[in-house]
Order: C-alpha cells, then sequence, then structure tokens
C-alpha cells in the first residue's frame, strides 16, 4: 500500500504465523498503523510452509520486516535448521528486521534464539513470553475448560500468564520502534497464578465450575496421544516438565516498560473472553 500520509511508510512486513493468536493480532496491529502487511501462512497467498522451503524466497520477496512464530515449537529437533535456513532467505530477500517468537525457560529454545539475534546484516529481537493466557481461550486448553477439567502435570508451580494482545503490542515496537536490535524482551503477566487459581477465574467468566485436576506427567501423556497421537503428547509433555518446575514463577516488567502502560490481568483478559461453544 502506498500512502502519501506523514505516518505511513512503503516498507512491507510480513508475518509467519498470521492466522494464529499471536500472528492475527500483530499483523492487525500493523494494519491499524498504516503499515503494509504481508500475512503468511500454508493456506495465504503467497503461502508459506514450514515444510517447504522452496516457497520461502517468494513469500518474503521485498519484504524488510519479519516477523516469525515457528510450528509447533522452537525446542523440537530441526528448528534451529529452520531458523538458519529462514534466516538465509530473508537476508537473501533484503529482510532488515526479523523479530522471532520464543518460550519462556525453553532451553532447546536458545539455538534458534541466538541465529536470530546474532544474524549478520539483520536487526534481530527475541519475543520470548510465558504461557499464554489464550491458552484458556483460543488454544489447546479451550477443550479443558470446555469440559470443565482442567487436567495438568503442573501441581502447584506458579506461571506469569501473559495476555496475547500484549505479546503482539510488544512485538509490534520491536518490528517498528528503534533500540530493539540484539534484545531479548522477556516478557510476562502482572502476577502469577497456580492453575487451581486460574480454574477459579475461568469458572467465574464462564459461569460454569471449572476445576484444575493436579495429574502425573504419565497420565497427561496418556491423555493427549489419545487425542493427538505420541509425537504431539512427546512434545507438550517434555515442555510442561520443562517449564513448569518453577523455573518461570516470576513475572517480569518488561511489558511495562516497552509499551508504558501494565501487563493485562488474567482475571481481565478471561472476563472479556468469548467461551461460545465452549
Ligand atoms: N501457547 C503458549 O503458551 C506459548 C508460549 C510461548 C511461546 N509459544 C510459541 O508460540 C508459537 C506459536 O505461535 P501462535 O500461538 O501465535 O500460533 P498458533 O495459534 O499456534 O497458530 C499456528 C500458526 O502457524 C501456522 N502454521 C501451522 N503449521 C504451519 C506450517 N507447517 N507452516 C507454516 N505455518 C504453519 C498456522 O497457520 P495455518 O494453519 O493457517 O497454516 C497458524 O498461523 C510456538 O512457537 C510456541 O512455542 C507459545
Amino acid at each position: 500500500m502506498t500512502s502519501t500520509t506523514t505516518s505511513t511508510t512503503t516498507s512491507t512486513t510480513a508475518v509467519i504465523g498470521a492466522t494464529g493468536k499471536t500472528g492475527r493480532r500483530i499483523a492487525d496491529l500493523l494494519d491499524e498503523r498504516g503499515q503494509t502487511t504481508r500475512r503468511l501462512a500454508r493456506g495465504t497467498s503467497p503461502a508459506f510452509d514450514w515444510e517447504q522451503p522452496e516457497g520461502w524466497a517468494r513469500a518474503l520477496e521485498g519484504v524488510e520486516g519479519l516477523y516469525a512464530a515457528y510450528v509447533p515449537d522452537l525446542a523440537v529437533p530441526g528448528a534451529d535448521d529452520d531458523i538458519a535456513r529462514l534466516i538465509e532467505v530473508a537476508r537473501g530477500a533484503g529482510v532488515r528486521r526479523v523479530v522471532l517468537l520464543s518460550g519462556r525457560g525453553e532451553d532447546g529454545a536458545r539455538a534458534c534464539e541466538e541465529l536470530v539475534l546474532n544474524a549478520p546484516g539483520i536487526a534481530g529481537t527475541v519475543v520470548r513470553a510465558s504461557w499464554f493466557t489464550q491458552n484458556f481461550t483460543e488454544g489447546m486448553l479451550r477443550g479443558a475448560v470446555a469440559t470443565g477439567v482442567l487436567a495438568m502435570p503442573a501441581g502447584d508451580v506458579r506461571e506469569p500468564f501473559i495476555d496475547v494482545d500484549d505479546i503482539a503490542a510488544v512485538a509490534v515496537e520491536a518490528l517498528t520502534g528503534d533500540g530493539y536490535a540484539g534484545r531479548v524482551l522477556e516478557v510476562t503477566g502482572p502476577e502469577s497464578l497456580t492453575f487451581a487459581e486460574v480454574a477459579s477465574l475461568l469458572s467465574t467468566a464462564t459461569g460454569r465450575e471449572i476445576v484444575y485436576v493436579p495429574v502425573t506427567f504419565d497420565e497427561f501423556f496418556a491423555a493427549v496421544a489419545e487425542e493427538d497421537g505420541p509425537e504431539v503428547a512427546t512434545m507438550l509433555t517434555e515442555l510442561c516438565r520443562e517449564v513448569l518446575d518453577g523455573r518461570n514463577e516470576a513475572a517480569t516488567a518488561t511489558v511495562g516498560e516497552v509499551l508504558g502502560r501494565p501487563a493485562r490481568e488474567v482475571r481481565t483478559v478471561l472476563a472479556e473472553a468469548s467461551f461460545a461453544g465452549a
């Protein structure tokens, strides 16, 4: 889009994962700011598929800024190869700025983060997020909320759940503002809650009783494997084992520092969420 208004720019920002929880919001915010935005996912035109690298150059042609949400997770084997290849293709396409979404406390994601932070000729930023509040409303736990039973291998651990709107706003600052090159923005919500406390907030928000049932990792694996198969179950179980061990309990001040306003509380996000059909 070309415009004569003062605040617009002709440079294009591509969003990989544009139909997902973070990407959709980021693309919407960029549009609102008058930026030229290219939404990328498997069904877009051009398409972007992590499993079809031969199409990446076309998808990134003419792009200067890039947001990437990797699937299924930066900690899976081979993710670093994909990210290294993405950076190569991006550099070839003329991309100058990359913002990568990562997960807090995931040691396996660090190699991918380093690739982005140290990419020659590219200003790289990592947005390293805690658990999304929207996992309960749009993501993998929406089904559990519908059944009224939140069975997680989380014991009494606390997690500073973050609003995905806040992640999107921080990512857009990193894509459009100055001073974010080479930085890891570790973003969380403002308060750390147990899953039992979230279940209570979900009960209030939905008007139905939602209970938290702490389960073992083996029980969690078996339940996920039955629904989604052993590969997904292995990934999610190992992810939970790693990040729900207490390492991520402390909240950070990053959202407030970047946005100049506090991160939004879980109760606020849940109160505004639609649970239709859940
Ligand atoms: N959930 C959390 O609590 C949490 C916390 C920290 C970090 N993360 C990270 O967040 C990332 C996921 O981001 P998200 O939650 O915004 O996305 P999401 O809601 O999980 O949606 C996945 C996105 O990726 C696209 N996609 C799926 N398979 C693809 C493929 N083979 N090639 C290209 N695109 C594909 C989907 O679009 P199509 O299906 O239309 O192609 C969709 O846009 C993961 O890396 C995860 O580790 C999640």
